[in-house]
C-alpha cells in the first residue's frame, strides 16, 4: 500500500533528522526543528492529498517491539527463532545469561553440600538425595537450571552432546537412565548424590512453573521418600517458597530456588537455603530503555553502555550484549546465608540507572506490555514492580496486560488496537508463539 510505505518513510526521514541534528546536545532546539522541518513536508504531502507527516502515522510493524523473558526459540531445541528476533530495526530481546545462572545455580547447592557435609545426610545412608521442581519443559531457562544442577551434582548423563534435562519421574533406586548417579569426594568420605525425583511443574489447566503443583510434589515426594530427601532444589523461587512452605521449612531441609523474589530472600534468614538473583533490577530497565531510545531515535546503547543525559549507565559486570542474538542478558548473583542481607529489597531499581529523563528532550510515550502469567511469582512480584518504577523514569506510560499462564489467545485479545500505542513489550506463554503477535503487528 502506497500510503504506509509514504508514512514509514517519512518517519525514517524524521528519525534520521533527529538522529544527526540531536548529537550536539541541543536537543529541544533540534527536535523543533525536526518537528517544523516534517511539518513543512506534511503541508506539502497535504497538498498532495496524501497523510499529513506531522503525526505521521508509523505502521505497526515499524515500531519499536521487545520481548522479554521468554525468548522467542523453539521450545524442543532451543534455536532461537530469528525471524521474530528482528522482526523490526527496532526489535530486541531481553533476558538474563541462562548459562551462566544456571552454573550459579548448581555451584551453590554443591557449595552447601560440602560445607553441611556433617549433617546433610540424614538417615545416614551414604546417598545425598535431592528432588528437582522443573518449571516448564520447553522454556531455556528451565532446561538450563536443571542441566546445571546436575552438572555440578554429577547427575547428568549426555543427550546428542547436552546435558539430558527431561524429568526423571521418580529414581528411588537409582535406576533411572534420564540421570545417573553421582559421587561426592568429601574429606576423604565418598558420597552418593541422587536424583530421587522430578517433574514438571504444570497445573491440570496447563499453567507451567506452578506453584501450587510443586507445593503438592513435595508432600508427594516427602511420603514416598521422607528422610532420604536431603535437598530439594527448584528452577524457581515461586515452586521453591511453595515447597519450602509445605514441607521444607518444618522438616529443616535446605530449599534452594532461582529469582531472588523478596519472600525467598527472607526466608534465607529461616533456612532456606539460597536463590540467584537474576538482576531483575537491570532487565527492567533494558526492557523498557530499548524501546525508549528506539522512540528518541538514538543509538540503542544510550543509557546502557554509553552514558545518557541523565547520567544512567550499566557497567558490564551487569550485562552482555549479543549483536547477532539481538539480546541483552543481565548476568546472576548467587544469594545465600553470607550476603541475603544485601538483597532483601528485590523491587528498587537499581542505582546507576535510577535518574529522571528529562520530559522536554524524552516526551511521554505509550506501551503495551504483557506478563504471561498474572500468578507467576517471579513476574508479578519482583519484575512487574520494577517496570512500574522505571516507566515513571523513562516517560513511558505502560500499559500492563496480565495473562493466565495457559492461553496465547487470552493476551493477543488484547492487543486489538495496536495503533494505539507507540511501542510493544511482549512475554509470551510459549517461546514457540512469537509469530501469533507479530501477525498482529503486520496487519
Ligand atoms: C523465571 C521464572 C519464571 C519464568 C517465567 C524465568 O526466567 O526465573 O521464575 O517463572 O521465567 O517465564
Ligand atoms: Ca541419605
Amino acid at each position: 500500500m502506497s500510503y504506509e510505505k509514504k508514512n514509514i518513510s517519512t518517519r525514517y526521514g524524521f528519525r534520521d533528522g533527529l538522529k544527526l541534528a540531536g548529537c550536539g546536545g541541543g536537543d529541544t532546539a533540534s527536535t523543533t526543528a525536526a518537528a517544523t522541518e516534517a511539518a513543512a513536508e506534511g503541508a506539502e504531502t497535504t497538498a498532495q492529498a496524501e497523510a499529513p507527516a506531522e503525526n505521521a502515522e508509523v505502521a505497526n510493524k515499524d515500531k519499536p517491539l521487545v520481548w522479554f523473558n521468554r525468548q522467542p526459540s523453539n521450545s524442543s531445541t532451543g534455536e532461537l527463532d530469528m525471524a521474530a528476533l528482528s522482526f523490526n530495526e527496532d526489535t530486541y530481546y531481553v533476558g538474563f545469561d541462562a548459562n551462566q545462572g544456571a552454573e550459579l545455580q548448581g555451584q551453590m547447592v554443591l557449595d552447601y553440600i560440602e560445607a553441611n557435609i556433617d549433617t546433610i545426610d540424614r538417615n545416614g545412608d551414604g546417598i545425598i538425595g535431592y528432588v528437582l521442581a522443573i518449571g516448564d519443559i520447553g522454556h531455556n531457562d528451565s532446561i538450563a537450571r536443571t542441566r546445571g544442577v546436575r552438572k555440578a551434582l554429577g547427575t547428568g548423563v549426555d543427550k546428542d552432546g547436552n546435558i539430558n534435562s527431561d524429568p526423571v519421574g521418580m529414581n528411588a533406586d537409582g535406576s533411572a537412565t534420564v540421570v545417573q548417579d553421582g559421587t561426592l569426594e568429601i574429606n576423604g568420605t565418598t558420597y552418593t548424590v541422587r536424583e530421587l525425583a522430578s517433574q514438571e511443574m504444570k497445573n491440570s489447566a496447563g499453567a507451567t512453573w506452578d506453584a501450587a503443583t510443586a507445593g503438592n510434589a513435595v508432600g508427594t515426594w516427602a511420603s514416598s521418600f521422607g528422610e532420604s530427601i536431603d535437598i530439594v532444589v527448584s528452577n524457581n523461587d515461586g515452586m521453591g517458597m511453595s515447597m519450602f512452605n509445605a514441607w521444607s521449612k518444618d522438616n529443616q531441609v535446605p530449599t534452594f530456588g532461582y529469582d531472588a523474589n523478596a519472600d525467598a530472600v527472607a526466608a534465607i534468614g529461616e533456612g532456606y537455603g539460597g536463590t540467584i538473583s537474576q538482576h531483575a533490577d537491570v532487565q527492567a530497565y533494558l526492557t523498557l530503555r530499548v524501546l525508549r531510545n528506539a522512540l528518541d531515535g538514538v543509538d540503542v546503547d544510550t543509557g546502557i553502555g554509553t552514558a545518557d543525559d541523565a547520567g544512567n549507565v550499566l557497567s558490564d559486570d551487569v550485562y552482555v550484549y549479543n549483536a547477532d542474538e539481538r539480546s541483552y542478558y543481565a548476568l546472576n548473583v548467587a544469594v545465600t546465608a553470607e550476603n541475603y542481607q544485601d538483597f532483601m529489597d528485590s523491587t528498587k531499581t537499581y542505582e546507576p540507572v535510577s535518574n529522571q529523563l528529562d520530559a522536554s528532550a524524552h516526551p511521554e510515550k505509550s506501551v503495551w506490555l504483557n506478563i504471561y502469567n498474572a500468578a507467576d511469582n517471579f513476574l508479578s512480584a519482583t519484575y512487574q514492580p520494577l517496570l512500574q518504577n522505571y516507566d515513571d523514569l523513562l516517560n513511558l506510560k505502560v500499559e500492563y496486560i496480565g495473562g493466565d499462564g495457559q492461553t496465547e489467545s487470552n493476551i493477543t485479545n488484547r492487543l486489538g488496537n495496536p495503533s494505539q500505542y507507540d511501542a510493544f513489550a511482549i512475554n509470551m506463554v510459549k517461546t514457540d508463539n512469537a509469530a501469533s503477535y507479530t501477525a498482529l503487528l503486520s496487519q
